[in-house]
């Protein structure tokens, strides 16, 4: 079993991704610029790594908004080769959603704008071109953007003070410390060093009585089943998509790749803890990692606890007659026997429509990952999920084996030409075709859609 507790000595501060500061533009929009190039990085003492990053060397800056807000960028591509950059969980016209027909050529900017119009929550950014995600995120392009709105405000919020982003991702060093990548195992690369916001052997000290940390499974493939070593239990207030209606209190919390949680810990002064991931056996959240040490000042600020009624946003119910379809994950790492291809719309689905659809895994261990949408899950087996994992996501943990049913709200846009997917959030197997795309319409014109794209695209 993979391991690295007690390796680590932890003398490296945590990096906090900085917070990109927007212009506002004369219509009072904010507008971002990104920009995705190579660098150099030191991860392990005294060597040096090539990374790729977004405004910086590895990694790339925060980006954090409001609901209603008008949002635009300029994502400049210097990285010498073809990419995309998905905005991982948010709602917006598929043409400004960056999959893989949203390609930015080497040295093109790609312009983007939208409105911000979902709950508040923990979303994210990667590249997604076609084949080549898995190595365009392990190069390091990723990045955090947070959605806040009034109920974000009974939360800690006070960036890089009480309100941290923890992106957590694996990775595999060769000996002159460059990255290097498995992609000839089941899941493709299982990193045996934890790298969060970019740092190796992490600590982090807290100023604060109550921290909330925004877990962010930034991996190609490992899971993280995180809790803390002195067995210290912490208030889950967000999943993926939002925030949760009642914070839940646990000890440990899994999340596979792409997913997030919004936990609150507390703290006294002079506490030390490691946040670890526990192994959960075989598979993908095999091995026991501990992922950064935790000092508390001995002087704290004081926060009041959370309590009560978080988010104040229904949940998402489909009517009786919802339509439902059946996905099922095979051994091949396919969806319904077919592997991705660009040409082909595999749904089309009324914008706005909320749907049942359920997922049959017979593969080995997957996930699965719905753009511009978000769901509730509604049974995994037929169990009631967790009351931690009742919230709004948009990325599910589906366990070889199982049958997951999910309520699925998806975006009100509509666009003929530019396919939304649905896939395995592992990156290798993504990569290898374990996706699928369907298009928005407008209701009642499903029938009527082409189920190929112009040649052109
Ligand atoms: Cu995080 Cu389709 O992606
Ligand atoms: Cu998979």
């Amino acid at each position: 079993m993979k391991s690295n507790v007690g390796e680590l000595d932890f003398e490296q501060p945590l990096k906090i991704p900085e917070l990109l500061e927007p212009t506002i533009e004369s219509d009072g929009s904010k507008h971002f610029s990104l920009t995705m190039k190579p660098g150099t990085s030191e991860f392990l003492p005294g060597k040096t790594t090539d990374t790729w990053g977004v405004n910086g060397s590895y990694l790339g800056p925060t980006i954090r908004v409001s609901r209603g807000d008008e949002v635009s960028f300029d994502v400049e591509n210097k990285l010498g080769e073809i990419s995309t950059l998905h905005w991982h969980g948010m709602m917006l016209p598929p043409v400004m959603d960056g999959g893989p027909h949203q390609m930015i050529e080497a040295n093109d900017t790609w312009s983007p704008y939208w409105e911000i119009d979902q709950p508040a929550a923990t979303t994210w950014y990667h590249p997604h071109l076609h084949g080549k995600t898995a190595q365009h995120v392990y190069q390091g392009i990723a990045g955090m953007f947070i959605i806040d709105d009034e109920d974000s405000e009974k939360l800690p919020s006070n960036y890089g003070v009480d309100d941290i982003p923890l992106i957590v991702q694996d990775k595999l060093f060769t000996s002159d410390g460059q990255f290097t990548m498995n992609e000839d195992s089941a899941y493709g690369t299982l990193g045996d060093e934890i790298l969060v916001n970019g740092t190796y052997d992490p600590y982090l000290e807290v100023t604060a009585s109550q921290v909330r940390f925004r877990l962010l499974n930034g991996s190609n493939a490992r899971a993280y089943n995180f809790g803390f070593t002195d067995g210290r239990s912490f208030q889950v207030v967000g999943n993926d998509a939002g925030l949760l209606n009642e914070p839940v209190t646990l000890e440990r919390i899994m999340l596979s790749p792409g997913e997030r949680a919004e936990i609150v810990v507390q703290f006294e002064p002079g506490d030390e803890t490691i946040l670890r991931s526990y192994s959960r056996g075989a598979g993908i959240a095999n091995g026991n990692f501990d992922i950064l040490k935790i000092n508390a000042a001995s002087e704290l600020t004081e926060s009041t606890p959370i309590s009560g009624q978080l988010s104040t946003v229904e949940p998402i119910e489909v009517p009786e007659d919802a339509t439902l379809r059946e996905f099922t994950l095979t051994l091949k790492n396919e969806i319904n026997d077919k592997l991705m291809d660009m040409q082909r719309i595999d749904e089309v689905v009324p914008a706005g429509a909320k749907e049942i659809w359920v997922i049959h895994n017979y593969g080995s261990e997957h996930n699965f990952h719905i753009h511009d949408a978000a769901f509730r899950v509604l049974d995994v087996d037929g169990n009631e999920p967790e009351e931690y994992e009742r919230g709004r996501k948009d990325t599910v943990y589906v366990p070889h084996g199982a049958t997951v049913r999910l309520a699925v709200e998806f975006g009100n846009h509509t666009d003929l030409n530019y396919p939304l997917m649905y896939h395995c959030h592992l990156l290798k197997h993504e990569d290898e075709g374990m996706m699928g795309q369907f298009l928005l319409v407008e209701p009642g014109t499903d029938s009527e859609v082409p189920m190929t794209l112009p040649e052109s695209d």
